[in-house]
């Protein structure tokens, strides 16, 4: 018996459906890529802005001739659209036969449990924990990529007033740390050197103490966790996602500078320049709060790269406003930005402000942010023409019987090389020989692989 995963939106997702995909294999289903030959399939949903939502849904629009086949198949509706609309989903999408909602993923097995039987599957399961983990199961279970993506929080805090994610994912909960190193440590044995820490302000960390790690320390916080991954055997790429300006704090800045295995690329959504936009978006700090703790990450770790979020448009977003959001993008000098333009969603406070910038407004607004952002990026990717960089290899592909590798370096740069064939997982030396847009072209060093 076969699945196939469909994931929409952003890495929490990616790692919720490779945590389903674990659960499904537990039960005895194979993978496969192809969604016309599954049994089971399983559409992981986003629904942080309308359009996002509405990309989803129609995709499961699609699903309706498969499910309705006279062939034994179970449709599986997850994720934050799901937990959104669930009350509905039945009379909207008669095809779906489980609701998996964003706040019920750690529950997909007692789900599955009470759902399967009755559509006549009932294969008994492993039983992994609430973060889909089983010490020494998962060496049967490897996903394709050659990051590891590990949760180490559910939820938010937080009460952005855009933001629909605290309602669909609900409050903070903290994953225990010890099953969490024990995570990344069999995955980085087992190849993945590169961990990605994903939560939705993954800076938040607290868990309960005591947890002692490997060395008798507890962690009581993100700071003490980055320091505790980043000296686990294997692990060579420690990155997170996303953290929250708010917690980037003197001892967070100091893990990141005292740990060399963390990478030096920080992804701190901003979201706008103006302190009276922040303030009405809610966002718990100010234009020069934020400026300062992006020039103190810049001072601890030397090259640092910052990328960010912006959002243009917000109810009463003036043009004097937005000049704030330009001029912020120039002084936070980030390596590359995601620009969006503001989306009202349902029962969110700004939900109930006036949508007063219209669409044209907006869209001319993310057009000159956009101009801003990707100049910069533009800029930066040319002045490492010449520079040496270690890159991990993600893919490797042949074109015209030249061998192309795909890698990253450790600021999160896309690097291309050609002529060398090492495997994905890999490490190897390049020299950047031209910037093609925002990517990078290289060459690899002599003494090429390093690993
Ligand atoms: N409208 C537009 N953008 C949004 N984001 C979150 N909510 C909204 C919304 N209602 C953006 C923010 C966030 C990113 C993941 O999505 O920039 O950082
Ligand atoms: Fe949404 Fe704000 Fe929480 Fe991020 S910090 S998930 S933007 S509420």
């Amino acid at each position: 018996m076969k699945f196939y995963v469909e994931t929409f939106g952003c890495q929490m997702n990616v790692a919720d459906s490779q945590e389903m995909g674990r659960r499904l294999r537990g039960r005895g289903f194979s993978p496969t890529a192809v969604a016309a030959e599954a049994d089971v399939i399983l559409v992981n949903t986003c629904t942080v802005r309308q359009h996002a939502e509405h990309k989803a849904l129609s995709y499961l629009g699609r699903l309706a001739g498969w499910k309705t086949s006279s062939v034994k198949r179970c449709l599986i509706l997850a994720g934050c659209a799901a937990e959104r609309i669930k009350d509905t989903v039945q009379r909207r999408f008669p095809q779906v036969s489980v609701v998996v909602g964003a706040k019920s993923i750690a529950q997909f097995d007692e789900i599955l449990d009470a759902a399967l039987p009755d559509l006549g599957y009932d294969a008994p399961r492993e039983s992994l924990d609430a973060w889909g983990w089983m010490e020494g199961a998962d060496e049967a279970h490897p996903d394709d990529s050659v990051t590891a993506f590990v949760t180490l929080m559910r939820g938010c805090n937080f009460s952005c007033s855009y933001c629909i994610v605290p309602a669909v994912r609900g409050r903070e909960s903290y994953r225990p740390a010890a099953g969490l190193l024990a995570e990344v440590s069999a995955k980085a044995l087992r190849g993945q050197s590169e961990v990605l820490l994903l939560g939705q302000t993954v800076n938040s960390y607290r868990p309960a103490l005591p947890n002692p790690a490997p060395g008798g320390r507890d962690v009581a916080d993100f700071a003490d966790l980055l320091r505790a991954v980043g000296n686990l055997p294997g692990v060579r790429r420690v990155r997170f996602m996303s953290p929250h300006p708010f917690y980037v704090n003197d001892r967070f800045i100091a893990a990141l500078a005292e740990t060399p295995t963390i990478c030096p690329h920080l992804h701190l959504p901003v979201q706008s320049g103006s302190d009276a936009v922040l303030g009405r978006m809610r966002r718990n700090y100010s234009r020069g709060e934020y400026l300062a703790k992006a020039a103190a990450l810049r001072r601890a770790v030397p090259g640092m790269s910052l990328t960010t979020d912006f959002i243009v448009g917000f109810p009463g977003e003036t043009e004097a406003d937005f000049a704030e959001t330009l001029s912020l993008s120039r002084e936070a000098d980030f390596d590359g930005a995601y620009c969006f333009k503001y989306s009202p969603r349902p029962g969110t406070g700004a939900a109930a402000l006036p949508d007063d910038v219209s669409t044209e407004v907006k869209e001319e607004r993310l057009a000159r942010l956009l101009e801003e952002t990707e100049a910069r990026s533009r800029l930066k990717a040319q002045s490492l023409v010449g520079t040496v960089h270690e890159v991990l290899i993600e893919a490797v592909r042949t074109e015209g019987g030249i061998y192309r590798l795909e890698g990253r370096t450790a600021h999160n740069r896309k690097l291309f090389v050609e002529g060398a064939v090492p495997a994905p997982g890999t490490y190897i030396r390049a020299r950047v020989s031209a910037a093609d847009g925002k990517t990078l072209l290289g060459t690899p060093c002599e003494a090429a692989c390093l690993s």
